[in-house]
């Protein structure tokens, strides 16, 4: 049987990777899901695990749920460990948001300042965790939700020895989702070549049936009103602006190429019912409130109004295909290996890759058009300082990462929001 180790378990999103594995159970037979939290999160790993336990029963599936806090018993021998934690839980999220939008800069979990500070909290701990997969579970694989995924697993790959991780997304399986219902076609019919970084991934190449239909689709796209995550304000893109680019951008590149509108958009959500952070604090109490409920054993569709919706879906996938070793092709964060031209070999970047038992093989796509090439690259040095930041707690390297950040206007704000960022969060960076 599998053994599935899951950090972070208390996550509201948990019962839908539940739903998952039981929905597979006969390619991939889970034999017990560890569901690892720390004191804080106890009361949410209870809640979820009961209503986890409950899921499996309804199934009727010999799938053994257990919770901890203690995650060394966890790791013991696992095949899979999936790693959806929040280091400072969602009130560090709420002032990764808040203290740019004081300087006039988008406030954001996983882009710009709120994104380097939740890699510079996350990073020790997940090197830390890689430590304990050496020694419990040295063949395992490490499944990386926790965001941000692309700058995690890019720390992962360049500092620590562990190369067994793949990172994962629901933005590439939502692009593809929301062409199949503009197309009206079952996803399953429709391909996307997928290239770039987590949250700065496009799709370069759109396939009905195996035709590249991407000129028309890109036609038929501006046409339409903009759908995106549920954490992202859907503020249509200017049709001319997609037909020149020739290719679909995702959602979260509406803070670079509209910068100005999402910044605005911003303050007045922030000012009226809040941040994105605030806006979940409030969710997540409902949701809980529905999972204490003894007679749920469904995941509820209210979990779909968070922004992560789907993404057990892909995670399941993904590990099915690795143990079945199916070589489908899948989108996920894994060592560029040479497969796009212009990024290191030995950095992450988020593409379409044939899923072996094995890993992942990114395909080659010889490079990023070039109007798209420099801020993949940028972003790209900006994660890499940035981890070697959280690496070594080095100020000059943490002002650094802040200010080469393309969402920063200055030398200057970079530093007073650097400054201001690293005394509000300063209990989850030991290393600064
Ligand atoms: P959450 O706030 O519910 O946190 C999940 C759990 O992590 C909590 O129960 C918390 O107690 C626990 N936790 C915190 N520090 C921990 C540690 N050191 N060890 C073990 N557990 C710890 O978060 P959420 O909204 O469910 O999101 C979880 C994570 O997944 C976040 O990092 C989020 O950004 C990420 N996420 C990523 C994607 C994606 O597309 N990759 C999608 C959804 C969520
Ligand atoms: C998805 C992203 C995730 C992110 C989530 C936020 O779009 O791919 O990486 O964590 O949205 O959703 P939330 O409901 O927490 O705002
Ligand atoms: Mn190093
Ligand atoms: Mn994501």
């Amino acid at each position: 049987g599998i053994k599935i180790v899951t950090i972070g378990g208390g996550s509201s999103y948990t019962p839908e990777l539940v739903e998952g594995f039981i929905k597979r159970y006969d390619s991939l037979p889970v034999r017990e899901l560890w569901l690892v939290d720390i004191p804080e999160g106890e009361e949410k790993l209870n809640i979820v695990g009961n209503l986890a336990k409950r899921m499996v029963k309804k199934a009727g599936l010999p799938i053994e749920v257990h919770l901890t806090l203690d995650r060394r018993e966890a790791l013991k021998d696992a095949d899979f460990v999936t790693t959806q934690f929040r280091v400072g839980l969602l009130a560090a999220r709420a002032k990764d948001e808040r203290i740019p939008l004081k300087y006039n800069v988008i406030g954001q979990e996983t882009n710009g300042p709120g994104g380097l500070f939740k890699g510079l909290r996350t990073i020790p701990i997940i090197l830390d965790i890689v430590k304990d997969l050496e020694e419990l579970c040295p063949n395992a694989w490490l499944i990386n939700f926790t965001n941000p995924a692309g700058m995690v697993t890019e720390a992962v790959l360049r500092h620590s020895n562990w190369k067994r991780i793949v990172g994962l997304c629901n933005v590439p399986i939502s692009i593809q989702m929301g062409i199949a219902k503009l197309l009206e076609v079952e996803a399953s019919r429709v391909h996307v070549d997928f290239a770039g970084l987590n949250h700065m991934v496009f799709g370069l190449n759109v396939y009905l049936d195996g035709k590249n239909i991407t000129p028309d689709f890109l036609e038929k796209m501006t046409k339409h009103k903009s759908d995106t995550m549920k954490n992202i304000a859907a503020i249509d893109w200017e049709p001319d602006f997609i037909k020149a680019l020739g290719a679909i951008p995702c959602g979260y590149h509406r803070y670079y190429y509209k910068q100005a509108e999402m910044l605005q958009n911003e303050l007045e959500e922030a000012a009226e019912q809040g941040t994105r952070a605030e806006v979940v604090q409030q969710l997540e109490k409902e949701l809980f409130e529905l999972y204490k409920d003894e007679h749920l054993d469904i995941k509820p569709p209210q979990l779909e109004k968070r922004g992560g919706a789907y993404y057990s879906d892909a995670a399941c996938s993904l590990i099915d295909s690795m143990y079945n070793d199916r070589r489908d092709i899948q989108p996920v964060n894994t060592i560029n290996n040479g497969a796009i031209a212009s990024i290191p070999d030995e950095s992450a970047v988020e593409i379409s890759s044939i899923i072996t038992k094995e890993g992942p093989k990114p395909i080659t796509i010889g490079d990023l058009p070039v109007a798209v090439r420099g801020l993949v690259q940028q972003i790209k040095s900006f994660e890499r300082v940035a981890a070697e930041a959280a690496v070594t707690g080095n100020y000059h390297t943490a002002l650094l990462a802040m200010t080469i950040n393309p969402l920063l206007p200055s030398d200057k704000v970079a530093k007073q929001i650097l400054d201001e960022m690293l005394e509000a969060h300063k209990e989850h960076l030991p290393q600064f």
